[in-house]
C-alpha cells in the first residue's frame, strides 16, 4: 500500500515555481499565477518556493523581511494551496540552492547574462558602481532552483521565459560536458492564464512592488481601500462597456478582473454590461474582489495568528527539500570531479 502511495508521487512529474518576498502579493499575482498553482498542485508533484534569497538583490528592511516571507508562507496556503499536497519552503533554508549557483556560476557567460532584458531593464541608466552582481547573477540562481529538483515543469510569465530559456542553455552545456545530470526543464503556459495589468496605468503589468499603491490591489487590503482603489482605476469616456483591450485597457483590465473571479470570459461579461456604465462594473468589481478576498483574509489571519502551525509546515518544507535536492548536488559534485569523501 505504502510503495504504492510513493510510487504515484514518483510518477508525478515536478513542477517548481517561486515568488520574490518583495511588495506585497496582489489580485494580478493570485490570477496569473496563483490560481494555476492551485489547480497544478494535484496533477504534478509541486514545490512552491518563496525565493527570498532572490529578494535581497534589492536592498530588503532586515526588520521586516523575516515577516514579510512568512505572510507570503501564510497567504499561499491561505489561497488553497495546501502543504501535504504541495511543498511550500523558504529558498533560504535549502543551502543548495547556493552551492550549486555556484556550480552553474562556473558554465556561465558574461556575455549571456548581459544580454538578460529584466538585468537591462533594472539597470538602465545607473552606474556601473552602483549596480549589485546580485541582480546580474540573479538568472543563475533561478537556474540553480529548477535544476536541483530535477524540474519538469516551470509555469512561468512572458517576462521569466528569457530566464528559463538561460536555465535549458546551462542544463544543456552541463549535461553535454559531464554527462547526464539535469532533466532540461519546460516553460509552462496553463490553459487559463489572464493577465491582470496595473489599474492606473492599464498598458503595464500590474506588480506587487509598484511605487504607487493605487496601481494594485493587495490580497490583504481591506474593502474600504478596495473601493476605493477601485473607483479610481482609469477607464475612458467612450459609453457602454465593451472588451478591447487595445484600445481600451482599463476597461478590459476590469472585465478581467472580473471574469477571473466569476469564471466568466470577459467577453461575455462586456455583453452583459454593454450598456451599463464603468460605475456599476466597477461597483460589481469591487464587490466581487471583497467577496473573494474575506475568507481569503479571515484564513490567513487565522495561520499568523497560529505561528507554531505555520513555523512546522516550512520546518517540514525545508527538512523535505533538502532531501530532495541532495542527489543531485551529490551527483554534479561528483560527475564534476570532485572528491566527496
Ligand atoms: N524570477 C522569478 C520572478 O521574478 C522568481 C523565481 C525565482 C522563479 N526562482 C524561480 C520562478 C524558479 C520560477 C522558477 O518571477
Amino acid at each position: 500500500m505504502s510503495s504504492q502511495v510513493s510510487m504515484n508521487i514518483q510518477t508525478k512529474s515536478t513542477l517548481f515555481s517561486g515568488i520574490q518576498p518583495s511588495g506585497l502579493l496582489t489580485i494580478g499575482g493570485y490570477i496569473g499565477a496563483l490560481r494555476n498553482w492551485v489547480r497544478l498542485q494535484h496533477e504534478y508533484d509541486c514545490l512552491f518556493c518563496i525565493v527570498d534569497l532572490h529578494a535581497i538583490t534589492v536592498r530588503q528592511d532586515p526588520k521586516t523581511f523575516a515577516e514579510r516571507c512568512l505572510s507570503f508562507a501564510a497567504q499561499y496556503i491561505a489561497l488553497g494551496i495546501d502543504p501535504k499536497t504541495a511543498t511550500i519552503f523558504l529558498q533560504s533554508h535549502v543551502p543548495a540552492h547556493t552551492e550549486l549557483t555556484w556550480l552553474l556560476n562556473c558554465h556561465a557567460y558574461m556575455g549571456e547574462l548581459s544580454r538578460m532584458t529584466q538585468f537591462k531593464d533594472k539597470t538602465q541608466g545607473k552606474k556601473e558602481q552602483t549596480i549589485g552582481v546580485g541582480l546580474f547573477d540573479y538568472p543563475v540562481l533561478m537556474a540553480a532552483d529548477i535544476l536541483l529538483y530535477q524540474t519538469k515543469l516551470v509555469p512561468v510569465g512572458a517576462d521569466q521565459k528569457q530566464h528559463l530559456e538561460l536555465t535549458r542553455d546551462l542544463a544543456v552545456r552541463m549535461n553535454h560536458y559531464y554527462g547526464q545530470i539535469f532533466t532540461v526543464p519546460e516553460a509552462f503556459i496553463p490553459e487559463v492564464g489572464a493577465r491582470v495589468m496595473s489599474l492606473q496605468e492599464p498598458t503595464k503589468k500590474m506588480s506587487k512592488s509598484d511605487e504607487n499603491e493605487g496601481n494594485y490591489i493587495a490580497l490583504i487590503e481591506t474593502p474600504d481601500v478596495i473601493r476605493k482603489k477601485i473607483k479610481r482605476a482609469v477607464t475612458d469616456a467612450t459609453m457602454g462597456i465593451t472588451y478591447e483591450p487595445d484600445t481600451r485597457p482599463g476597461v478590459a483590465n476590469l472585465l478581467t478582473i472580473l471574469g477571473a473571479l466569476t469564471d466568466r470570459a470577459p467577453t461575455a461579461l462586456a455583453e452583459q454590461y454593454a450598456d451599463k456604465g464603468n460605475a456599476a462594473l466597477k461597483g460589481d468589481v469591487a464587490d466581487a474582489l471583497i467577496a473573494f478576498l474575506e475568507p481569503f483574509q479571515a484564513r490567513y489571519h487565522e495561520l499568523m495568528d497560529n505561528r507554531d502551525a505555520l513555523y512546522a509546515i516550512l520546518r517540514r518544507g525545508a527538512e523535505q527539500t533538502r532531501h530532495r535536492a541532495e542527489p543531485t548536488l551529490r551527483r554534479v559534485y561528483g560527475a564534476m570531479g570532485f572528491w566527496q569523501g
